[in-house]
């Protein structure tokens, strides 16, 4: 069955404890008062990851790294591996986030190996594609989408295809302030659910697709209401904890 899910992608945001103190009062909040039907995911930086782990209830909130390394273990210096984040406590993994792509160089042939490499340590990931605003002007952001989950996703088996969720984030969305309306992100959604379908078959049905850039308490909704919308990838938002229940509750 296709998962609802809302994930806070915490950035390099929060000291330690400011942190912690962000898990727990999410984690109060959720359990008080979360639809049940949502799967409630926080990325902290990993400082954090292994505290945040032990402070939430495991059964209502996951945790998530915001990247992984292409490699196992060994002389990767600054590098933290999948294996790492899974012995550390998390579930997920956000990779291709545009910001990895733009700042870090990130790209499809490396993020097809990252994937894989998350999956092979049991972290779920949650793999981001989006065109950036030239894209979307010259009209070529159905190709760039295209691109990113075929190069990146297309040769994995039947049985990791499954696992994996997806997030669209159209660049120009994030950070800006300025939303998808719900049309564009169900049309591009529904793009991405075809293309899954014609390679994978009905288990793209089941796929999770995220939307995420600027999504908030006053537009999720509208968002999640969507066929192809199955719960959000939420920057700003996700730092607040009453605007990320009530992002959750948007269903
Ligand atoms: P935003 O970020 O909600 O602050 O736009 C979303 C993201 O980058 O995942």
């Amino acid at each position: 069955m296709r998962k609802k899910i809302v994930a806070g992608n915490w950035k390099m945001n929060t000291t330690y404890q400011e942190g912690i103190d962000l898990a727990l009062e999410i984690n109060k909040l959720v359990i008080e008062k979360a639809n049940k039907d949502v799967i409630v995911v926080v990325s902290p930086p990993f400082t954090h990851i292994s505290e945040v782990n032990k402070v939430v209830d495991n059964d209502r909130v996951f945790v998530a790294g915001q990247n992984c390394a292409t490699e196992t273990s060994g002389a990767y210096t600054g590098e933290i591996s999948a294996e790492m984040l899974w012995s550390a406590g998390a579930d997920f993994v956000i990779l291709g986030h545009s910001e990895r792509r733009s700042y870090y160089g990130e790209t499809n042939e490396l993020l097809k190996i990252k994937v894989k490499k998350a999956l092979e340590f049991n972290l779920t990931p949650i793999y981001c594609v989006g065109e950036v605003l030239a894209e979307r002007e010259a009209n070529n952001h159905f190709d760039v989408i295209k691109e990113q989950t075929e190069k990146v996703l297309f040769d994995l088996s039947k049985d990791d295809f499954e696992k994996v969720v997806i997030a669209y984030e159209p660049v120009w969305a994030i950070g800006t302030g300025k939303t998808a309306s719900p049309e564009q992100a169900q049309e591009i959604h529904k793009f991405i659910r075809d293309l899954l379908v014609s390679k994978f078959g009905e288990a793209a049905k089941n796929t999770s697709i995220l939307y995420g850039g600027s999504c908030k308490p006053s537009n999720a909704k509208e968002l999640f209401a969507n066929a192809d919308v199955d719960g959000g990838l939420i920057g700003g938002a996700a730092l607040n904890a009453n605007d990320f229940l009530a992002i959750i509750n948007a269903f």
